[in-house]
């Protein structure tokens, strides 16, 4: 039994959260996880209905959740409202602890045809973004006045050296290679997060360090993609890098994300926005939703069944399913139902798979 609390949020968040939902629901039928879902409002969709974008009611809920999944948030609509439908956004992220931002990219084999880069640099790019995401200049205080305006950047050791941890571990479960990305040629901030994560690195003797600038980094990361494996930095950075890296493997539309703190539930959600300009027109891409739930599968106690899924959103793009953003015609909720069409042939072999472990371990003891 898991709760799942799900927030649709505004513009193609619900489209895409839904093919997600269904996907979940019917892995939850198949397998029994007897999954719950329920809906709340938030963003755009609860300053409209409640006067703010996270109500308490929502918050309340995503506490009791076992996860959460978001859509997207904000849209022009609400740009000018007293409360904009992002700053709910914050303060969930702040009110859960949720200071970890893990986001996986890359180019898919057998998709390299989907990025724009050249083959021959694109090949094999496979990159985890670890974003710090409750610290720095978003959480900081801000003044905005009619002639001046400040937003404060801080970041303390503590902060630091715990997501410089959760990058160094994921790091063994890959090729054990950390590029800490900063701007510490500049920003006191910086200086601090380089000497921190290099202090924190002597703990992982077994995973290789390097340092790079931010503006070097967006460079080589179009230039020599494959350099990368975990990247860490902090809460700025990690945004503008990670959309810019989503682009390698074809679109924004394709990447999914984890949130976690030390505590509580964790929330999940893909990279993009609200994409205000195709909202409303079934052609958004929900492979990066799909792949949201997929790391969801993964945080309840599901790595299995976080495979298949996430395999089924790849093996529908190889199969020649594209959305808009990808230069093809698929609708979303078409995309949709070609993953969970892969999803259900994945768990017939996977259940033909169970059978066959479970008649070995009757005949050998
Ligand atoms: P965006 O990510 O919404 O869109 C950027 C471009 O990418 C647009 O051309 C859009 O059509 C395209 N795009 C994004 N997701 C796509 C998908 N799944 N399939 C196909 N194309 C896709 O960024 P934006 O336009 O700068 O922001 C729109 C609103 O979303 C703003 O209010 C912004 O603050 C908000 N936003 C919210 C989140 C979130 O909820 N986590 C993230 C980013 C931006
Ligand atoms: C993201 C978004 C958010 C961020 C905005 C909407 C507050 O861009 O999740 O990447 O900047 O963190
Ligand atoms: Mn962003």
């Amino acid at each position: 039994m898991s709760r799942i609390v799900i927030l649709p949020g505004d513009g193609i968040g619900p489209e895409v959260a839904e093919e997600a939902r269904q996907c979940l629901a019917m892995l939850s039928d198949h397998c029994g996880l007897g999954l719950t879902f329920e809906t709340h409002d938030f963003g755009g969709a609860a300053i409209d209905a409640h006067g703010v974008p996270l109500p308490d009611a929502t918050l309340e809920a995503c506490r009791g959740a076992d996860a959460i999944f978001l859509g997207a948030v904000g849209g022009p609509r609400w740009d000018n409202s007293p409360e904009r439908p992002e700053a709910g956004l914050l303060k969930l992220r702040g009110a859960l602890g949720l200071f970890a931002n893990l986001r996986p990219a890359g180019v898919v084999a057998g998709l390299e045809d989907l990025s724009p880069l050249r083959a021959d640099l694109a090949t094999g790019a496979d990159i985890l973004v670890v974003r710090e995401l409750t610290g720095g200049l978003y959480f900081g205080e801000k003044k905005l006045g009619e002639d001046e305006a400040s937003d404060l950047c801080v970041y303390s050791r503590a902060e630091v050296e715990r997501i410089a941890h959760i990058a160094f571990r994921a790091a063994r479960d890959r090729s054990r290679r950390v590029t800490s990305i900063d701007k510490a040629n500049v920003l006191a901030t910086s200086k601090l997060w380089r000497k921190v994560v290099t202090e924190v690195a002597e703990q992982y003797p077994d995973v290789a360090l390097d340092h790079m600038y931010v503006d070097a980094a967006a460079m080589a990361l179009v230039t020599n993609p494959r350099r990368f494996d975990v990247i860490l930095t902090e809460n700025l950075f990690g945004d503008i890098l990670s959309d810019e890296l989503s682009v390698i493997g074809g679109s924004i539309g394709l990447l999914g994300s984890a949130s976690f703190g030390s505590e509580g539930p964790s929330m999940f959600e893909p990279i993009h926005g609200s994409a205000p300009d195709i909202a409303g027109l079934d052609i958004a891409n929900p492979a990066g939703a799909i792949a949201s739930a997929a790391m969801l599968l993964r945080q309840i106690g599901q790595p299995d069944l976080a495979r298949i899924l996430a395999r089924s959103v790849e093996e529908a793009l190889v199969e020649g399913n594209r959305t808009a953003d990808l230069g093809g015609n698929a609708r979303c909720s078409e995309f949709g139902a070609r993953v969970r069409d892969h999803l259900k042939r994945a768990l017939v072999r996977h259940d033909a798979h169970l059978e066959l472990v479970a008649m070995n371990r009757g005949c050998c003891g």
